[in-house]
């Protein structure tokens, strides 16, 4: 991500990006909605926002999108462009419901739903040709960390991501933090983001945007925001309270 002009000094962007899960109701998203129509000033230069809701409240933030102060992310989309899929919805209809980005292989659809990681890759095209950014979730669960088969598992599934994506953004969300209140050390994290990035770029993706995720809030962001490896946030649990999210989005100011 580039630079903005920050309080006296040149300040990365960051990218902070809300996923709700399965999570809200219609008076939910409106209420979100207008506190972040009404707080939009209170996001930092540096702070580039996504919301992720539930598809059916897309169009509920969709106000928020058009003031410019973030952008709409889809959770999941289909791995066929169109036709009798029942139930699915496709990038392109995402995409004309104003998301830029899209998340694919959240660890919660790997798991319950059993994605592969070539339905993954074939997500990541129709997003690509939707012209949606993939948010590529990747991460270990606690028996591969303990058996030291992380890297060997990040890298199965970093494997051959970013040929068809020209912008990518992978979230690094190790599955044992996840809802957890567990996290990597801020050392640990930048470490792994450093050779995520190095897999990736290898593959011709130079300037990938890595995100941290797994039990985020306001009390923990500042510590991972910090490092020059992470480029910003992915937030679940936390992303549901709008002032907790808007101090997360706040936590490098001052
Ligand atoms: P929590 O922030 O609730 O741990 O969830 C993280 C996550 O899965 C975001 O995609």
């Amino acid at each position: 991500m580039g630079n903005v002009e920050g309080k006296g000094s040149l300040r990365r962007r960051k990218l902070f990006v809300a996923n709700w899960k399965m999570n809200g109701t219609t008076s939910f998203a409106e209420a979100y909605a207008t506190f972040f129509l009404t707080h939009r000033s209170s996001v930092p230069p540096y702070a580039e926002v996504v919301f992720c809701p539930p598809t059916l409240y897309i169009s509920t933030l969709r106000g928020i999108a058009e003031s410019g102060c973030a952008f709409l992310g889809v959770q999941n989309v289909a791995t066929e462009k169109q036709g009798a899929f029942t139930g699915e919805v496709s990038a392109m209809m995402a995409a004309e419901s104003g998301c830029q980005y899209g998340i694919v292989g959240h660890s919660e659809r790997r798991r319950f739903y059993q994605e592969s990681e070539s339905d993954i890759r074939a997500k990541i095209l129709r997003l690509e040709e939707a012209g949606l950014i993939p948010i590529l979730c990747v991460g270990e669960t606690e028996e591969q960390r303990a058996a030291g088969q992380m890297r060997e598992v990040l890298a199965q599934q970093l494997k051959d991501v970013a040929s068809s994506a020209s912008r990518l953004v992978v979230a690094y969300e190790p599955i044992w933090a996840i809802g957890t209140g567990k996290t990597p050390t801020p050392a640990e994290i930048g470490q792994t983001h450093q050779e995520m990035r190095a897999l990736l770029q290898a593959q011709g993706c130079s300037t990938p945007t890595l995100l941290y995720g797994g039990s985020v809030t306001a009390a923990n962001a500042r510590d991972f925001l910090v490092l020059d490896e992470v480029d910003g946030v992915l937030v679940g649990g936390a992303s549901l309270q709008e002032t907790e999210f808007l101090a997360i989005i706040r936590c490098l100011e001052g």
